[in-house]
């Protein structure tokens, strides 16, 4: 399961910030009671997306909670964008997912479409989870040693035939390097402590000691895990793209590829439906050709890749990278069309654009996503043959991506520093204070609405709120009937009928974005 991005670098060597190893702790009597907004940082207020008031705070917290003997603590690092409008009815705390991602640069980024969803009427508060920027930041191997690695072990096991066997090698020098960098705090940064501190946080800010939570992709396990350990003292959780959290804990991961052949497919359907904003709907090809085409062209380029501008190699891994992402965000398919219609006529210059800067060290912190994820696994049968019919079994279930997976797989089985707080509780049936919302999208990539099924299953009196989108998460092909649906349950703790479902205001190929959707929503009101 990958749901914060899916790139590793692989044309390129980014310069990312260099990992600094944060393990720096205070003793626990420094704990604070309340926390003291201030400003953020300037690289913050840069990405301050919406040009709205940003605050920045530090929170101490247990380092470890399991261990009371233990005064050690670690700073938390929060953002939060106050209410807009009054009055007040609280704060809500929000994960981006990954897991890996952080949590202030994203809320900075992108705080608009969340404060309309919310009607205005919450704070918005996210902090960096455990494992990521600051807060006992994963650290691996340097930036050199991490690009020449990625390189060697790029993500897509399907490349060739003997990449399953280069990837059990890889994946277990990943984890014994990380392993030897981070063997002093690798158990402290699993989804049970990050839930914890999301509770510190709701005592430190002093309201109505509930929790309201807003969790998109990865952060939907982090949702569902604090709501099994703390279900009384749970106000109102949306969970939106929501991951199957009983195989991200106890397996192998395979509901998550349910839609992602037909998240690709829809690329091409939705070119064909608004041909005069698609650049690959020259003549009168069928949304069927035009997919043909391009499996044709990447099974092709699998065996004969070629050369651009004399130093970018165009490949299987390559073209898969690039329309993996593009498959997140259905904003980008004019601008995908553009770049697949030029590489088809040998010019690459678009793609090879688009794949620079949105590679996942650039987005997250460099394999966090193992780190949290492999420290909450629990699986029991960790052999190489075991772990090849896992990778083989995903490649049924997906032609688009069945095979980007393994490697992460396999680092899982690798993994040395299991959380020391893995929710041992009952996540199958789970009664919270309040219900919780789920929202899934039929055609997200890797958070199907099937999943959102399941996990519904497991929350008494919980709704699954169906949206006919593609992309990942609600947010991916907005909809006014998802943000009221949301601002209802937020503002007034209603939930939407059960089997409800929305349709897309934002149709694809269209150019639309959230503006349409927020004129829709205020002309509503
Ligand atoms: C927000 O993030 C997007 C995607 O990473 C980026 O293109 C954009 O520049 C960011 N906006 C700001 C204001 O930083
Ligand atoms: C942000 O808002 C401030 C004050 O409201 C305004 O002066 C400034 O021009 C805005 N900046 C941008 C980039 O919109
Ligand atoms: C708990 O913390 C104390 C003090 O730091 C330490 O000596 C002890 O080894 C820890 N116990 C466990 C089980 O981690
Ligand atoms: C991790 O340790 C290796 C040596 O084992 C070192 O080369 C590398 O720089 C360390 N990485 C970080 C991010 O500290
Ligand atoms: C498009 O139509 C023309 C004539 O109507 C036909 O010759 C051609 O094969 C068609 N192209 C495709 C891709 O179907
Ligand atoms: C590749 O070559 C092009 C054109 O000469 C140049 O603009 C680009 O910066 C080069 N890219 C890399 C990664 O060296
Ligand atoms: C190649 O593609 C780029 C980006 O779409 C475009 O700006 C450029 O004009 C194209 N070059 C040629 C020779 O067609
Ligand atoms: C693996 O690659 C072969 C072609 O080399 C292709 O036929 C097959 O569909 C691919 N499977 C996956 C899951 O990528
Ligand atoms: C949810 O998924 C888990 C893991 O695959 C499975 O064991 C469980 O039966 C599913 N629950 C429902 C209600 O489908
Ligand atoms: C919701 O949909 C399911 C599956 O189609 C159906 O079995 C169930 O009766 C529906 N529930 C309501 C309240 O409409
Ligand atoms: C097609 O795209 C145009 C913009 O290029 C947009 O105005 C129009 O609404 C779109 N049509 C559909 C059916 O989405």
């Amino acid at each position: 399961m990958i749901a914060f991005s899916l790139s590793l670098p692989t044309l390129l060597v980014a310069a990312v910030a260099q990992a600094e190893l944060s393990f720096e702790t205070k003793p626990r009597k420094t704990l604070e009671k309340s926390i003291n907004w201030g400003q953020c940082s300037p690289e913050l207020e840069e990405s301050n997306g919406a040009n709205v008031t940003i605050q920045c705070a530090c929170l101490a917290v247990p380092l470890d909670y399991t261990n009371h003997s233990n005064k050690a603590t670690i700073d938390l690092e929060l953002l939060r964008v106050p209410a807009l409008r009054g009055p007040n009815k609280g704060s809500i705390l929000l994960n981006f997912g990954g897991p890996g991602g952080d949590g202030r640069h994203s809320l900075a980024n992108t705080s608009t479409q969340y404060s309309v969803a919310s009607n205005y009427v919450h704070d918005l508060i996210a902090f960096d989870p455990r494992g990521t920027v600051n807060t006992l930041r994963t650290s691996c191997m340097n930036n050199e040693e991490n690009s020449v690695f990625t390189a060697k072990y790029p993500m897509f096991s399907n490349v060739s035939d003997v990449q399953l066997s280069h990837h059990w090698v890889g994946s277990e020098i990943l984890a014994n390097a990380c392993y030897k960098n981070m063997s002093n705090f690798g158990h402290l940064i699993g989804t049970g402590t990050t839930a914890r501190d999301l509770m510190s946080v709701v005592d430190a800010l002093g309201e109505d000691g509930l929790l309201r939570f807003w969790g998109i992709s990865y952060g939907t396990v982090l949702g569902a895990t604090v709501a099994a350990m703390f279900p009384d003292r749970m106000d109102k959780l949306v969970l939106d793209a929501v991951v199957n959290a009983h195989e991200y804990y106890n397996g192998y991961e395979f509901e998550y590829l349910t839609k992602a052949d037909a998240a690709l497919s829809g690329f091409f359907e939705g070119c064909i439906g608004n041909a005069s904003n698609c650049a690959l709907a020259n003549g009168n090809a069928t949304a069927a050709q035009l997919e043909n085409q391009f499996y044709e062209y990447l099974w092709n380029i699998k065996v004969n890749p070629w050369l651009f501008n004399g130093n970018a190699s165009i490949d299987y891994v390559t073209l898969k990278d690039y329309m993996l992402e593009a498959i997140y965000a259905p904003e980008s398919w004019p601008a995908t069309a553009i770049a697949l219609d030029g590489l088809y006529k040998g010019n690459a210059t678009a793609l090879i654009k688009a794949s620079i800067g949105t590679s996942m060290s650039e987005e997250g912190t460099p394999n966090a996503m193992f780190a949290i994820r492999c420290s909450d696994k629990r699986v029991e049968e960790k052999s190489r043959n075991h772990l090849f019919q896992i990778s083989r079994e995903k490649y049924t279930l997906s032609n688009i991506a069945g095979d980007t997976d393994g490697f992460q797989e396999m680092a899982c089985a690798h993994w040395r520093m299991p959380s020391k707080e893995l929710y041992e509780g009952d996540l199958f049936h789970v009664t919270t204070k309040n219900p919780v919302l789920f929202i899934g999208n039929t055609y997200d990539p890797v958070t199907p609405v099937e999943s959102a099924r399941n996990m519904s299953a497991a929350f008494y009196g919980s709704v699954t709120l169906e949206h006919f989108g593609y992309g990942h998460s609600s947010f991916a092909q907005q909809s006014a009937c998802t943000f009221r649906a949301i601002r209802a349950y937020f503002n007034e703790g209603q939930l939407p009928p059960v089997n409800s479902t929305c349709i897309p205001d934002v149709t694809l190929f269209s150019g639309l974005g959230i503006d349409h959707v927020i004129a829709i929503v205020d002309k509503s009101e």
